[in-house]
């Protein structure tokens, strides 16, 4: 009888301890595979916490198009822009200006310098809708994409800058750490040149000759954020020791 028991109770402290080393193996493969596939993390995400996590704001940044009308708090849009300040330059040279826009009467003024521009195009294809039809159309599309954002900023570099020449690179880096930072703080943007042209934004803000504008983004909070598009594989972006 007391061998039996003794057999028992080794029988049970086994069973214990394999069942406790398969619950710490599940918990670091769970950490594991989230660490080596961000999009299992996104779907646990939700929480401000995870909002900072590096991984979950990189996957999920996305060009946005359409926004919420609530006001971003000063102190908010300044932490967005340290996030660019942060970002490298050729010799440090920091050539950057951050123009921010908070002026609805500007950014209507945009607005309708955008409108003339597009409406200059009329008749460029072929349509059978009227000028005044056209013109509906894209001031509805604007003021219900873009320009439904309550801030704007416009990124800029100084052509007066110590290394000129390298201000191509710098400015655009400015640009996405202060996209990334936007969307940790759960704000969108959109890196816009074509849309909002280079001549609307320097004469409607009076920008002077020597700010070579790098973009211009929206920024509120997105109606929806929108689904990734879709993006190459990484396979075909990576080569190891030869091209
Ligand atoms: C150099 C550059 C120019 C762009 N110009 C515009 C633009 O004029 N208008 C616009 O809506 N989006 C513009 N975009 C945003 C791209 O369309 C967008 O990044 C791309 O479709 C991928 O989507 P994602 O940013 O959500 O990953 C531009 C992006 C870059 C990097």
């Amino acid at each position: 009888m007391k061998v039996k028991n003794q057999i028992l109770r080794a029988l049970f402290l086994i069973l214990s301890i394999s069942l406790a080393i398969s619950a710490v193996n599940a918990q670091t493969e769970s950490t594991e595979s989230s660490k080596s596939n961000p999009k299992q993390e996104v779907k646990k995400t939700n929480n401000n916490a995870q909002m900072s996590d590096i991984w979950y704001v990189i996957h999920n940044r996305r060009s946005v198009r359409s926004f919420k009308p609530d006001p971003i708090p000063d102190p908010k849009i300044k932490k967005i822009i340290d996030a660019a300040r942060m970002a490298p330059t050729s010799g440090n040279q920091q050539p950057w200006k951050f123009l921010v826009i908070r002026d609805k009467k500007l950014i209507n003024q945009m607005m309708e310098a955008c409108v003339n521009e597009s409406l200059s195009r009329y008749g460029a294809n072929p349509s059978s809708e009227t000028k005044e039809q056209y013109e509906q159309k894209v001031r509805k599309a604007l003021s219900t994409g873009y320009f439904s954002a309550p801030v704007f900023i416009v990124v800029l570099t100084d052509n007066n800058s110590k290394y000129p020449d390298y201000n191509h690179w710098d400015g655009p880096l400015a640009a996405g750490y202060m996209m990334l930072a936007a969307r940790a703080l759960g704000y969108g943007t959109v890196f816009i040149t074509d849309a909002i042209s280079e001549s609307v934004t320097k004469e409607v803000l009076q920008i002077p000759d020597n700010y070579t504008r790098v973009c211009i983004t929206p920024l509120g909070v997105p109606v929806k954020w929108p689904a990734t598009p879709p993006k190459k594989n990484l396979n075909e972006m990576i080569s190891y020791d030869k091209l």
